[in-house]
């Protein structure tokens, strides 16, 4: 087990090379299983995550070939049971059930545990799986879809809190080949959606209005083997705009699309930094006094919610008092205890984190507890004064690709040490 320790008050300056998009890269590898044939992914970024989803396809029969950001996968023939020893990981292995179930017609996972962030139900995608005409049975800690044949039909997938991003890849997935037109309403409009729907293009699906809240798939009868390069990933790009915001001088994002960021990029000049770029990198540095803020997380093209820890961060030492809503994961504040350890001054009040602009941070041991309020923790360590100790990093290491030598190379002191 690793722990990061940094010493802080580093000013960080430079450019940073952003990887391929975790949230897109999942899906889109699940995505292989609807075809007999081989599938080429590149710019897979090297994270825990995808490692689990490699497992998974293996588990299922697939064949599976990496070299550095390259994934070949080839499922000529699949199982249909991914078992709890390995869903348990990672609750994103839910998005077999959907490829599985198109072309299978059955598929069964085992149920999603707990999560730090709060509840994660997958009604909405099982509600997506039934209105195909499939059944569903929860059993013994397993969900089972099965259906002599899918019919497509128009299925609208807001819940309580909003639309759900895999839950519309989930059933996307499981539409491309089912019989007839297949509607998708109050779809999620996420670019990592947009970039599944693009790949399952290139398999020969027939899919319009992704990116949009609503979906429209014809059903096709098979698909066959493409290639496709996953998108940058805009929370990892946006993690590192708010190292620059945090500590930097100037600091360049590069290989990223700016218009995935916008929501990011206007709340930091918002905040009064200095933003510029091309649709290819992105630059921030200080722009003179920096302004408290009020930011409520949104589905796409709102606030992010996987930006939301890192935020916090940021706000901390911004002067004035700030508030934060969460309105997708209302729990999703466990960063909040570790950056008051650090003297940030923070008061939740519900799903709103009020944040008092204080001075400076100081360092301290803290806890990771999940992938971003982890990334929290490593920029608070860039600002504060004296040596910050994060333990638990393995969560940093299921989102972010070496984020340690990235920052090493911006100038940040960092170093992993072995516990
Ligand atoms: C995706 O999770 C991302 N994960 C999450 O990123 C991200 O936080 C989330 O979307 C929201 O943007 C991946 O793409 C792998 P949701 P997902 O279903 O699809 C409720 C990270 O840090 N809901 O859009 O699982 C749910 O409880 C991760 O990289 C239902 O009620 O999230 C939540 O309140 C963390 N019923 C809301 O919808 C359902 O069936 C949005 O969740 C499904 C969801």
């Amino acid at each position: 087990m690793d722990k990061i320790v940094i010493r802080g008050g580093q000013q960080l300056s430079g450019s940073v090379r952003i990887s391929g998009s975790k949230n897109s890269a999942l899906p889109i590898l699940a995505a292989t299983l609807l075809t007999k044939e081989r599938c080429v992914i590149q710019r897979v970024p090297d994270l825990s995550d995808v490692h689990y989803m490699l497992q998974i396809l293996a588990h299922l029969g697939a064949e599976v070939e990496r070299a550095s950001g390259t994934v070949t996968v080839q499922a000529e023939k699949v199982n249909t049971v991914a078992p709890y020893e390995i869903v348990r990981k990672m609750r994103a292995s839910v998005c077999v059930l959907g490829p599985l179930l198109g072309r299978e017609k059955e598929a069964t996972v085992s149920m999603p545990g707990g999560c730090v962030i709060g509840d994660r139900p997958i009604d909405l995608h099982l509600r997506g799986f039934e209105g195909l005409g499939a059944a569903v049975r929860v059993h013994a800690g397993n969900v089972k879809v099965f259906a002599p044949e899918l019919h497509g039909t128009t299925i609208s997938l807001e819940g309580k809190s909003g639309t759900t991003v895999l839950g519309t890849d989930n059933v996307m997935m499981a539409a491309v080949l089912a019989e007839g037109t297949t509607i998708i309403e109050d779809a999620a409009r996420e670019p990592e959606v947009v970039d599944l729907a693009n790949f399952l293009q290139k398999m020969g699906a027939n899919i319009e209005g992704a990116g949009t809240s609503r979906i429209v798939i014809e059903g096709a009868k098979e698909l066959h083997g493409a290639e496709h390069e996953v998108i940058p990933d805009r929370i990892e790009a946006g993690t590192f705009l708010i190292a620059g915001a945090i500590a930097g001088k100037e600091v360049t994002v590069n290989r990223v699309r700016a218009d995935h960021l916008t929501a990011i990029t206007d709340v930091l000049r918002d905040c009064g930094f200095g933003l510029n770029g091309t649709n290819g990198s992105l630059s921030i540095r200080p722009n003179g006094a920096t302004k408290s803020l009020n930011i409520k997380t949104q589905p796409y093209p709102g606030f992010p919610t996987d930006m939301q820890a890192q935020m916090c961060a940021l706000l901390s030492t911004v002067a004035g008092v700030s508030s934060v809503t969460e309105n997708i994961f209302p729990q999703r504040f466990m960063h909040i205890s570790e950056l008051k350890r650090m003297g940030a001054a923070i008061e939740l009040d519900g799903s709103t984190a009020r944040i008092r602009g204080v001075g400076s941070l100081s360092g301290a041991p803290v806890m990771a507890s999940d992938l971003r309020a982890s990334a929290a923790l490593i920029l608070a360590g860039l600002l504060a004064d004296g040596t910050t100790e994060i333990n638990r990093v393995y969560h940093i290491d299921r989102g972010y690709e070496m984020i340690d030598e990235k920052l090493i190379d911006l100038g940040a002191q960092i170093e992993r040490v072995k516990v």
